[in-house]
């Protein structure tokens, strides 16, 4: 079987990425429709070989569509994701616009696959942030239960999309060349720089990145007495996300024994050579597919506490290849079904 798969948000940084996945993974694409404003209307992107239009998104677009993946934003997805199911397509959402709704599954492939089974249409993809923590924690919080996790993050420009990138990249050069760099994306220059998150805050000072940490993460493992809170800051950093995680277990948890068990675990890669002091950079994670992890040490405040490190690449596992992931998920277990509240009406 081969599907017609649309992307809409095609030509963002996430919307290319996920193009290069579905060549390289060689996902089973029959049509690929190629989904974005107005604005990038006669662009064209290339997919095995070929160069496809980029068309604008319509209602027309979804016709015979049977699977959306889409990263345009959260009020792109709103309008367009309705549209897409009730003609019969399967949206796989990047976006928060659906992620804690609770007929929406919030899938990471190697901590909730089963979750995906229940969708109505939509299955949203978690907050880049929370895939990678999710995906370094999980296999640890199997062997012994995780308390609290507080979480300090280092978060890249692209999270805030291709725009951003390109924003950093000439305020960098600005900089260099003693001129004053300009921010238009960003509320700040983050070229030799950082910042707080600066997505909108709460009544108790939380970011909504940061509480993107702590609601999505206790969906996704299906806990909800798991006590998290995060410190999210963008650094000036192109793709890839760090993490400084301290785990908090009911019983203590030996580096090694930490180690052993992430050692075979899905998604993960450890990386540490203490004698050279090197541990998972930005760097080490751009374009590849696992979250690095290192730097995994007992935390000396608490018997029961543990801290590691960890990078992922933010457009790839932290948002395209993990969509991908659960389109994949689809195929294998036969998911693709029709919507049931459609079947009948
Ligand atoms: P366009 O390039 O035509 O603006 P990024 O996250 O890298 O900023 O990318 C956002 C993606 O979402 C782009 O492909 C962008 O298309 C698309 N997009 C943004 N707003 C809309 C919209 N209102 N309708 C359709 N696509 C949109």
């Amino acid at each position: 079987n081969s599907y017609c798969v649309a992307i809409l948000g095609a030509t963002g940084a996430v919307g290319r990425e996920l193009l290069e996945l579905l060549e390289s993974r060689n996902f089973p694409v029959s049509e690929l429709k190629l989904l974005a404003s107005e604005r990038s209307a006669g662009q064209k992107l290339t997919f095995k070989g070929e160069d496809l239009l980029v068309e604008p998104v319509s209602d027309r677009a979804f016709e015979n569509v049977d699977i959306v993946l889409a990263s345009a934003g959260g009020s792109t997805s709103k309008t367009w994701a309705p549209i897409a199911t009730e003609k019969g397509a399967i949206v796989i959402d990047n976006s928060s616009a659906f992620r804690m709704k609770e007929e929406v599954p919030l899938v990471v492939p190697e901590v909730n696959p089963q979750a995906a089974a229940n969708h109505k249409g939509i299955i949203a993809n978690p907050n880049c942030t929370t895939i990678l923590m999710a995906v370094a924690v999980w296999p640890l919080h199997q062997i012994k239960p995780i308390k609290r996790i507080v979480a300090a993050t280092y978060q890249s420009a692209s999270g805030a999309g291709a725009k951003a990138m390109a924003e950093v990249q000439a305020q960098a050069r600005a900089i260099l060349e003693g001129k004053q760099p300009t921010a238009e994306v960003f509320p700040y220059p983050l070229a030799f720089n950082l910042f707080p998150h600066n997505s909108p805050l709460n009544d108790w000072g939380y970011c909504e990145e940061e509480m993107k940490m702590v609601n999505e993460t206790r969906k996704i493992f299906g806990d909800q007495q798991i006590r998290i809170t995060a410190t999210c800051v963008r650094v000036p950093v192109l793709r890839a996300h760090s993490e400084a995680i301290n785990l908090e277990f009911e019983s203590p948890f030996t580096p090694d024994e930490a180690r052993e068990i992430l050692s075979k675990s899905p998604g993960i890669k450890l990386m540490e050579d203490w004698q050279k002091n090197y541990f998972p950079m930005p760097f080490d994670a751009t374009g590849i597919d696992e979250v690095l992890v290192g730097r995994i040490r007992q935390d000396i405040s608490h018997a029961c506490g543990l801290e590691l490190w960890l990078c992922g690449d933010q457009i790839r596992k932290g948002a395209a290849l993990n969509a991908v992931q659960i389109a994949e998920l689809l195929v294998e277990k036969s998911l693709l079904k029709p919507i049931p509240s459609l079947v009948n009406g």
